[in-house]
Formats: structure tokens, sequence, C-alpha cells
């Protein structure tokens, strides 16, 4: 059975049966902050669990986009992936155990309307009951109408037991597995138990009633309605349907798995290759999906995951002699394969293909030299320094340092990253507020760049608006510059136009940026600009943008530092103008 069959299969059996369709929301959750993805079918429809009313009434079946990050150490295995869809249907307050259990056996095992699998080869798990609820009895009881009784285990809370997390809506569930093997037949407990650490079996659907409400880690008490959750991984059950071991086997990895064999020119059939082909894959497929729902690559946050994602893929990418520059091209199948079940990727095929090849031409100006630093390090343990070094100067996530020291035997000094990081978080947010009186901020790639660009815009403004622009502040993070300056009107679009036009022609025509120390009275005869006059001492630093001999767009006092050139700075925008009061505007500005 196809991927495509599973999924019209999947949803027209629950529509037969009452049940609205309901679009996959984004993988970035709309109205809660205290996760980054949507890691279950559930998170997106928590209102709903906990009473709410939902639009499209009580009964609701979906396919919703999940990533999970936290096993990204096993990506490559056969059956784990970061991103994945969960298949659900939904009972807000309307059916319950009954129907539920019913549904779950007849799709799975049903030739005519589901996916036929065969009766003899399932096995359930279901709650045995502690102080918060008691044993499933229930649940168990409507088993029996399916399966042998020999086939049904008791399971504690850790097994049996869902919650998203220590708050919401949570209940016992009903685990249903399936023989891969074929081989298997009745089993007791314990044969069970050794099959599923064997992977002989494999969980393809999750029943959860939830009728609990947990707080603070604790059940506190029942949710006003009793509800279904059911999941089931889509990956998995094709898996299983298409009697493949591996999720990368099936026609849901396959063409990417080709599109990234086109390629290589390496050997592709062995263990380390096929490792490499599954982690870009999966990244890639978590990549195209997260742009899509309009995470760009950052240094924190959604942007962090994704960044270390397409890095990791970078990196997974050389260990193949993939030619540079590929990987937005696997992005390009990935958007052929799933069009039909997500149009939007389609309109923005372009936009996630340009994210994907700017992010890798970005890592890859520093991953040579990064790469060479490490090797220069790891001839012995990687000290916390160093890992923090080369997040800084070359791009490399932790968890990238982290894998290449693994590869050599060595370990990283994590505890000692962290304080680093930390430090440098001190001093870039003491550094901050000291920019705001015309200090340093953070040293980072980013914030170096959105030092020159500040120095940029100062120019620019003071050509388009007119030299009585002075700056009266400034702040500057790795994901954005903010400028406040003195002016005493709103800029008209015009305007701003005319100075994000100038500040990228700065960045086009590649001027070198110098720095010069001398007397602070010389600074000033040469015309170097400064925000707040009284506190240099009397030798000062002054930036230049351009040269002598064409004369120089921007010159500032400044301690730096300094991209060399204005061509690294990629592209500016300005995403907002708006008053600090009446005469200081603010300018909030990204570089793309
Ligand atoms: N919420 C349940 C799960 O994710 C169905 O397994």
């Amino acid at each position: 059975m196809t991927s495509a069959e599973i999924r019209k299969r999947f949803i027209s059996f629950f529509e037969k049966r009452g049940h609205a369709v309901l679009p996959s929301a984004s993988l970035v959750p709309e109205n809660d902050p205290s996760v980054l993805f949507n890691t279950a079918g559930m998170q997106p429809l928590v209102p709903y669990l906990l009473g709410e009313k939902h639009p499209l009434g009580t009964r609701l079946v979906n396919f919703q986009k999940c990533v999970r990050t936290g096993d990204i150490d096993d990506i490559g295995d056969n059956t784990h992936a970061t991103f994945f869809e969960m298949m659900g249907n939904w009972s807000l307050g309307d059916y319950f155990k009954e129907d539920a259990i019913k549904w779950s056996y007849e799709l799975l095992t049903s030739k005519d309307e589901g996916f036929g699998l065969d009766p003899h080869r399932l096995y359930v798990t279901v709650f045995e009951g502690n102080e918060d609820a008691p044993r499933d009895d229930e649940a168990a009881a409507i088993w029996k109408k399916y399966l042998p009784e020999n086939r049904i285990y008791y399971r504690p809370a850790d097994k049996n037991w869902w919650s998203a997390g220590d708050n919401g809506p949570c209940g016992p569930d009903t685990e249903m597995f399936y023989d891969v093997t074929g081989t298997l037949g009745d089993m007791t407990l314990e044969e069970y138990l050794k099959a599923d650490d064997e992977q002989k079996v494999v969980e393809i659907w999750n029943d959860v009633f939830m009728e609990y409400l947990k707080k603070d880690g604790k059940v506190v008490g029942k949710l006003a309605n009793k509800n279904v959750d059911t999941g089931s991984g889509f990956e998995r059950i094709t898996m299983v349907l298409q009697g493949k071991d591996n999720i990368f086997d099936t026609d849901l990895f396959l063409p990417i798995i080709n599109k990234i064999k086109e390629f290589t020119s390496v050997d592709t059939t062995t263990k380390e290759s096929i490792r490499a082909m599954r982690i870009i894959a999966d990244h890639l497929r978590a990549t195209t999906f997260l742009i899509g729902d309009g995470v760009l690559p950052g240094n924190k946050d959604q942007g962090y995951i994704l960044r270390r994602l397409l890095r990791r893929a970078v990196r997974y990418a050389d260990t193949l002699n993939m030619k540079h520059g590929s990987l937005f091209w696997i992005a390009d199948t990935i958007v052929t394969e799933y069009k039909d079940a997500y149009p939007m990727l389609i309109t923005q095929k372009e936009h996630i293909k340009s994210e994907i090849d700017k992010e890798e031409q970005k890592f890859r100006s520093t991953l040579a030299k990064g790469m060479k630093e490490f090797e220069r390090m790891a001839t012995s343990s990687i000290s916390g320094d160093d890992a923090f070094l080369l997040l800084s100067s070359y791009g490399f996530p932790i968890d990238l340092t982290k894998e290449l020291a693994k590869e050599r035997g060595l370990t990283v000094d994590e505890k000692g990253f962290e304080e680093a990081f930390k430090k440098h978080q001190d001093l870039s947010r003491s550094g901050s507020e000291q920019k705001f009186k015309g200090g340093l901020s953070g040293t980072g790639e980013m914030e170096t760049r959105y030092h020159t660009a500040t120095h940029l815009l100062n120019a620019a403004l003071r050509e388009v608006l007119g030299n009585h622009i002075s700056q009266k502040g400034s702040n500057i993070t790795a994901e954005r510059m903010r400028f406040d300056f003195s002016h005493g009107a709103k800029m008209t679009d015009e305007e701003k136009k005319k100075v994000e036009v100038l500040v990228n022609q700065k960045i086009d025509e590649a001027h070198p940026v110098t720095f010069k120390e001398m007397p602070k009275e010389e600074a000033e005869r040469i015309g170097a600009i400064h925000a707040f006059g009284d506190k240099y001492g009397d030798i000062v630093k002054v930036y230049s943008i351009g040269n002598e001999t064409d004369g120089y767009f921007s010159r500032e006092f400044c301690g730096g530092p300094h991209v060399a050139n204005t061509k690294e700075l990629g592209h500016f925008k300005i995403v907002k103008e708006e008053a600090v009061s009446q005469s200081v505007r603010r300018i909030k500005a990204v570089l793309e």
C-alpha cells in the first residue's frame, strides 16, 4: 500500500464515522511559548481537550506535522525521525473507549476500508492502575471482543499513561503493537517484553483516554469531558504496511534517498554511507517543513534547531563527498513528494531552497577553517572554551563538536562550554548596556556583522535625512540591530527605501573596513562621527568604511569589532521605524 493510499484511508475511515478533517497546524505552536515545536498531534488541540468548543465539532481527524529533536543521536537507525507526521482521531467529549478501540481495530485489520493487517500479529497493552486511576479493565474488556486475552498486557504508568508534560490533559492509554517478523504467535508478558526490546514488535498506535488533568507533574482531578486522543506515526505504519524493517526504505523516504545518491561519488552501500544518507534525508525533510512554517536559521529557539539540523546535514554531505550546494535540490524533491498533502510547500518552494542554500554557503565559509581548528584542538579532550570558540568563530553548534569529538573517542567539557557560553551572554548583556552608552556588545559572528551594519546605517541616514542625525543609542543581538537617532519626523516609505538601498549598495560594493588609532583631535578633524563625545579617551579608534582614494562612506569612533569587508554582511533590511520620543526615532533592522 502506498503512503498516499494510507493517508487517504485513514482520513476517509474517520470521515465516514462523522469526523471533520482538520488540517495540520504549523510546526511552531501558536499560543504555547513553553515548547519550541509541536511534538504530538494533541498539542495544538490542548484548549479543546480542556473543554473549549472546537469550531469543527466534537469528532476530528488529522495528520499533524511534528518535530522531536530529543533523539537526534538516534537518527540513522531504523525508526527515528526528527520530523514526522502523526495521524490522529479525536473525540472531544463525544465517544470514548468503546468506539475508539473498535475503530482502531477495524481500521488496522479491515481489508476493504483499512490497512488489512493480520489480527494474529496484533498485541495490545492497557494501563495497570495506580493511585491516580484504576486498572483499565474497561479497555481490556473491550479488547477481548477482538483479541484473545493472552495478547492483552497490563503495563505501568511509565508505559501506559500519556501526557505532554507536567501540565495539561492526560490519561491512561492503550497501545497497539504489530509483530513485524510474522513468527511470534501467542506470547507471555515476559516474551512480549523481550520481543519489544528486540524491536520484533513495533508500536503502531496509541489511544489515550484523556479524562484527567495534571498540574506541576501531579494528577489533580478530572477534566470536564472524557476525550479520546489517538496517535499513530505515519512513517512507522507505512513501514509496517510496506513490509520494510526501516522507515527509510518506504516510499516516504526512497525518492529523497535516491536524490542524495545522485550527488554522491562514494560507495552508498556501506554502513556509514547509509547512516549519512538517512541523516541528510531526515534533516532536510525537517528543514523543508520548518522553513515552510516560517522558521529561519538563527542562533536561538526554533532558528537554532533549524541551523543545527542544516549544519549537521552539511557535514554528513561532506562525508559522502556530495557536491557543495546540492542540499537545496534535496528539498526540491521533498516538496515534490509532499505537495499533494501540503500544497503550501509549492508556494514556499523557492524560499525554502534559497534559505537552505544560503545557510549551507554561510556554514561552508567557516567550516573548513573550523575543522582545521578542531583538528588542532583534538589532541586531547575538548575544553569548554575551545568548544565555545568553535561555536562563536566558526558556527559549530555544540552538538556538532560533541559528535566530532565522539568520532575520535574524545569528550567535550560540556559544563565548561555552558560556563563559557554564559560568560559570553553576561558579557554581551552588560556589553549591550554599555553599547547603549556607546560601548560594545557581544562579539559573535552575527553581532560583529551588525556592528558594521550599524555604521553603514548611521552614514546612510545622514546622507538621506541630513547631518543632524546623531546616534542616540544602539542595541545589538545575534538576531537583529536596533538603532536610535535624533530626527523629528516619521520617516517616509521613500526615505526608508532610500536608506535600505544605500546600505545594500555599500554592502555590494564590497568596501574594506579598517581602523586606526589616533588622537581625539585628529579624529574630529577628519570628521569621524561619534555618538557620545565626552566619554572617549585621548587616543581613539576610528573605523573607516571605504578607502582614501574613492573617499570614505563612514568614519566613526568605535571600539569594534567589525567585519573586514562589507560584503560579509548579507542583505540589509529595515523591519520597523518608530518613535522613541518626540525627537528620537528607532530603526529595527536585520541582515538576511
Ligand atoms: N498523544 C498520544 C501520542 O502522542 C496519542 O502518543
